[in-house]
């Protein structure tokens, strides 16, 4: 009997698969990488990548219009969408062009076409069967729809409809107000249009710091961004010139088009998972924290698997899976290390736990917090950006939690993580000396002040 054809084969060439994919062959293993649309995935096509030049577009567009405040004189004359378009298509084709290059360059053979497990060590794309010691699972997801609203991709759209527009909207509704209503919100009113985000839970980015809702909250007010919590959406109507959004309770919302943005769903069906013994859990592929399925030489990393749905988790489960396969007994990955960023205008991110959640494992008096506002913050200042750093400490012990509000704040997490990430203590960090002045100096100062010694802060 001949051997399996390849050691790994990915079924799914997104940030989870190509990461395990990458890592693999540089581990010396015999590679193969099955997908039936681009290397990269949603991330690099449809998801972080444009979506985040877009959001720089309308940074720009805020700077220009808001030049006078720096006593700069600029007027914004308008956005031109097809060529913010064509800047963002050409980041995505450079970054596109990179990778396919690293993945032909490390030896890993690419399959196009559409794979289906047709046995815990068999994949079959497109009539042909590819055989691997170990399969792994890297599906990725694809936009959830609610049920009875029904996506036509002119009027109604999912975020990849959004992201194919020509022109910037009159008006918008935007279902959900999780990390892609905030981020397109945000967009979408830099570039000019009246937004209106329907969020069925009491507050926006509901998985954040409450804090940090409640402040993105009020700076898309400030914004003139319409938004409505605790507003569960319940019918549509296409209208002669656009959507009537009917929520609970009664109101009708009148707009142009309507963004569904309800969170993205597995995309598992039909792929012959179940029929060769993996558990699926509400679509879901269930694994243990080693991102094992239970069947033996069978993965599943990335969107597919319940968590964060973050590329760079996928990154890390994927790098993961790989030398677990090679047998390097690595760490698995920590989710609550995992940081999440919303790159809205002013942008969200942490670390770690909330305060609820850490009152919730340690008590109320096993932990403390501290705010400190961007206020102080020379460089916040400068930027006219307001927000805050909030840390979250068990009781004389390290910093368990970190969540900071503010525009580029997002650049700031790799620090958090850090201490995040190696336990550090208050005390720790404090002695630690920042740059003068920057945004990542009101980390330091958070510090200062949460080991006692407030320095540009009010003791
Ligand atoms: P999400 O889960 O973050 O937010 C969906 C929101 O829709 C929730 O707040 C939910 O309460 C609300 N919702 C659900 N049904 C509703 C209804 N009937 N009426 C009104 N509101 C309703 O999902 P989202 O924003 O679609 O993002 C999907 C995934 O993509 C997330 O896991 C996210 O982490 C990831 N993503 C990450 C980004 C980043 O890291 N910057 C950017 C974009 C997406």
């Amino acid at each position: 009997m001949p051997g399996p054809d390849f050691d790994v084969l990915v079924l799914g060439a997104g940030s989870g698969g190509y990461a395990c994919a990458l890592r693999a062959a540089q581990l010396g293993l015999t590679v193969a990488l099955v997908e039936k649309d681009k290397v990269g995935g949603t991330c690099l096509h449809v998801g972080c990548i444009p979506t985040k030049a877009l959001l720089h577009a309308a940074e720009v567009a805020d700077s220009a219009r808001d030049a006078g405040q720096f006593g700069v004189r600029a007027t914004l004359e308008g956005i031109d969408v097809p060529a913010v378009n064509t800047y963002r298509d050409g980041v995505v084709s450079r970054l596109h062009k990179g990778l396919t290059g690293l993945v032909k360059g490390r030896g890993i053979t690419t399959v196009a076409g559409t794979g289906r497990l047709t046995g815990p060590h068999e994949v079959t794309v497109d009539g042909t069967a590819y055989t691997a010691r170990h399969v792994v699972l890297a599906s990725g997801s694809r936009p959830r729809v609610l049920p009875g609203l029904e996506v036509d991709g002119t009027r109604v759209l999912t975020s990849e409809d959004a992201l194919r527009l020509g022109h910037v909207p009159a008006s918008v509704v935007v279902l959900g107000g999780g990390v892609i209503g905030c981020e397109f919100a945000s967009v979408w009113r830099s570039f000019g249009a009246e937004v209106t985000i329907l969020e069925a839970l009491p507050r926006l980015v509901a998985g954040e710091e409450a804090a940090s809702s409640a402040a993105l909250q009020r700076a898309f007010r400030k914004r003139g961004i319409t938004v409505r919590t605790s507003t569960p959406f319940q019918s549509l109507k296409e209208t002669d010139d656009g959507v009537a959004v009917t929520v609970e309770g009664g109101d009708v919302i009148e707009a142009e088009l309507v963004l569904v943005a309800v969170g993205r769903a597995p995309v598992t069906e039909d792929l012959g998972y179940e029929e060769h013994g993996v558990t699926l859990d509400r679509g879901f592929v269930v694994t243990d924290e080693r991102c094992r399925t239970g069947v033996e030489g069978l993965w599943a990393v990335g969107d597919i698997v319940p968590g964060l749905q973050l590329a760079h988790r996928g990154f890390a489960q994927g790098m993961f899976v790989a030398e677990e396969i090679a047998g390097l007994d690595p760490a698995p990955v920590d989710e609550l290390a995992v940081p999440r960023v919303t790159y809205s205008h002013p942008e969200v991110a942490s670390v770690g736990l909330t305060e609820e959640q850490a009152v919730a494992q340690h008590g109320a008096d096993g932990v403390e917090t501290l705010t400190y506002d961007l206020g102080g913050n020379g460089k916040s200042q400068i930027l006219k950006t307001q927000g805050f750093v909030k840390l979250v400490r068990r009781t004389d012990g390290p910093v368990v939690g970190v969540h900071l509000v503010g525009e580029r704040v997002g650049e700031l997490i790799g620090e958090a993580q850090l201490i995040y990430g190696w336990e550090a203590h208050a005390e720790d960090v404090a002695p630690l000396v920042h740059a003068h002045p920057t945004q990542n100096e009101a980390l330091g100062e958070a510090h200062l002040a949460l080991a006692g010694k407030p320095l540009h802060a009010h003791g």
